[in-house]
């Protein structure tokens, strides 16, 4: 439904992703809203729905978070409903989401969508992630600056913005224009009329976060239990000090941790967890049978992908390439494993929104373990059966 034009990929991700903002005229031709906003305003109602209101009345702002028992009593002055995760929702914002997936799966986070009324923003800020934000109906005026040391204010305690940046683009976006904003440069974006947007926002883990992931992962599995041990203790003269032969072999004791087996298995079983996904992905109530799945097939049922579900894997190495029994792919945290043989055909199923009994040349139902992995993900809730 919908498809990206007037940008070159390749030159994009040359000379753009993570380096400049670019303005793209017309990315989307003829731009068809996936939502309007009383959908929108809908989707707030749900207590597992992560949504804002950014206000300014009379010069004083104001952020309140849903759910809301009474939306209207919040939307005073200029204001912003801002919802995040609207792809997990809504099968076009999904759609729209995944025109990027020139960008890997495993660093999207969300499509968050904004309704402003005119004259309404959250204020000129900079964002840790990048962005692409698409403009909806209405339009909005946009500026967009280089990253620098600015002064950061809290206007209100959930709300950041910086102050005086000189924007480097300052242009109206009308339907279907689309901003990419790389990470810490600062932007704002001013409602030049009610207007609609939608922000492709991407992942990237810290350090931290990386770390602590780990650590629980090796807690859960009881691994990465080596203690450290002393080598060649000698007298010293100061037995508080540590010598800087032992913090090399701290350093070493961690280092063996990022060699180890247990991160090659942690990092895909990390990036594929998407907090976000809702809850009632996992809901599939009916269990099937691989027959039943396979009559299903045979009957030409088409399958589904879930909203928000992305698999991700992990390319072989060469060593791999030569010994590996079975390939595996990760969703939501999860590992799935079937034979390597049918490592081709997963992996385009994999890649497709939906499938039905023969895509091209592959009929999916003359495969068994093709059959027992879709058996297993339409049980697991990431593939539905269209009604
Ligand atoms: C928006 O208001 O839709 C986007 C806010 C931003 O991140 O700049
Ligand atoms: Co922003």
């Amino acid at each position: 439904m919908y498809k990206l034009q007037n940008i070159d990929i390749a030159v994009f991700l040359r000379d753009y992703w993570q380096q400049k903002p670019l303005l793209i005229r017309q990315g989307f031709k003829d731009f068809q809203d996936p939502i309007d906003e009383h959908e929108l305003a809908g989707l707030t109602e749900e207590e597992s729905v992560d949504s804002r209101i950014v206000n300014n009345q009379d010069g004083k702002w104001a952020v309140e978070h849903g759910p809301y028992d009474d939306i209207n009593s919040h939307c005073l002055g200029q204001w912003s409903l801002l919802v995040q995760s609207v792809d997990h929702y809504v099968p076009d914002a999904d759609s729209l989401m995944n025109t990027f997936d020139f960008i890997p799966v495993w660093r999207m986070d969300d499509l968050m969508v904004s309704y402003s009324n005119t004259g309404a923003g959250v204020g000129p800020h900079l964002d840790q992630y990048d962005v692409f934000i698409i403009q909806g109906k209405g339009s909005r005026r946009w500026q967009v600056g280089l990253p620098s040391h600015y002064e950061t204010i809290r206007p209100h305690r959930d709300l950041s913005q910086v102050t005086g940046f000189e924007p480097i683009i300052d242009e109206v976006l009308s339907a279907g224009d689309i901003i990419y904003i790389p990470a810490n440069h600062p932007h704002n974006g001013v409602a030049l009329e009610p207007c609609m947007n939608y922000s492709v926002g991407f992942r990237a883990p810290s350090q931290q976060e990386m770390l602590s992931s780990f650590a629980d992962y090796a807690i859960d599995h009881n691994t990465l239990t080596q203690r450290y041990k002393d080598e060649a203790l000698s007298p010293r003269e100061f037995t508080g000090e540590i010598k800087q032969q032992e913090v090399a072999q701290f350093k070493a004791l961690l280092m063996q941790m990022l060699q180890s087996e247990q991160f090659d298995q942690w990092l895909p079983v990390f990036l594929s967890d998407n907090k976000k996904a809702d809850d009632e992905s996992n809901q599939q109530i009916e269990e099937f049978s691989q027959q039943a799945i396979i009559d299903m097939l045979n009957s030409g049922e088409y399958f589904h992908r879930n909203l928000g579900v992305k698999p991700i894997f992990v390319e072989p190495t060469t060593i791999d390439k030569l010994s590996i029994q079975t390939f595996t792919f990760y969703i939501e945290g999860e590992s799935y494993s079937g034979p390597a043989a049918s490592a081709d055909i997963v992996k385009k199923f994999l890649s497709e929104p939906f499938i039905s009994e023969t895509v091209g040349e592959i009929q999916y139902s003359q495969h068994q373990d093709f059959t027992a992995l879709l058996t297993l993900l339409v049980n697991n809730g990431h593939w539905y059966i269209e009604d």
